[in-house]
């Protein structure tokens, strides 16, 4: 593969460990060259999909009218996700000053998106051909794991050249309004992660105060 941009000088290891949600921090008045988003989707098809289907599927949306009417629609979205005590992220007890800290951060950054999702320059959405409701868990755990590697693959191919994102689903409350606005086939076509793309206000992002391994490995049984 060709590659046509820079890449930043990051190891794998902190590649991995500083791909953010990005949201404060997404540069909202430069554009995004239409060859950087098809070379982060020509690496994001690089990862796995059952049967090799490659049923990922990626709309990608330039159109000011268009971006702005999906705002509005993941802006409405928010507002009532806002009002679910112990769902809503800024409702979240973690237990300690520090983690509650960062949580409020957190928070802070979803509410800016809520505010700002329909002026990031480029909207990324992931859809799966096919769609999960009402089929047995295999199916569905398929279907996504068609397209959740994707879209993750996307996001660090998006980060190893400087540009952020942000995995929501909180538009999916609406899912069948943002279909209307982009033509998606709402019948046949998921749509599984909406995600602004847009370059970084700076480049060097951290890792994330995360609990160790073994809270969550279960060594040869659960
Ligand atoms: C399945 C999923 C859904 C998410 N939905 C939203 C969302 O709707 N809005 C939002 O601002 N962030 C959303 N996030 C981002 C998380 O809030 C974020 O990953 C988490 O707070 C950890 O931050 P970090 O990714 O920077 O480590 C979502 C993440 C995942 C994996």
């Amino acid at each position: 593969m060709v590659r046509a941009m820079s890449t930043l000088a990051l190891t794998p290891d902190e590649l991995l460990s500083s791909t953010r949600a990005v949201r404060k921090r997404l540069d909202l008045t430069r554009p995004v060259p239409e060859e950087l988003v098809r070379e982060c989707v020509q690496l994001a098809m690089q990862s796995p999909s059952g049967s090799n289907s490659m049923s990922m599927q990626f709309v990608v949306v330039r159109d000011a009218d268009k971006r702005a009417a999906i705002g509005e629609v993941y802006r409405q979205c928010y507002g009532i996700y806002t009002k679910l005590d112990g769902v809503y992220i800024g409702s979240i007890d973690k237990g300690d000053e520090q983690a509650n800290a960062q949580q409020r951060r957190s928070a802070s950054s979803a509410d800016y998106l809520g505010e700002h999702m329909g002026e990031a320059p480029v909207l990324v959405i992931a859809c799966n051909t096919g769609r999960t409701d009402g089929q047995p868990g295999i199916a569905g755990a398929s279907m996504m794991g068609n397209v959740l590697p994707a879209m993750w693959s996307l996001m660090l191919a998006a980060r190893a050249r400087g540009l952020g994102m942000c995995w929501t689903t909180l538009h999916l409350m609406q899912e069948q309004a943002v279909a209307e606005i982009l033509g998606i086939p709402f019948e046949s076509v998921q749509q599984v992660c909406l995600s602004p793309l847009a370059y970084t206000k700076g480049t060097d992002f951290k890792a994330a105060a995360r609990p160790p391994a073994d809270s969550i490995i279960h060594w040869d049984a659960w």
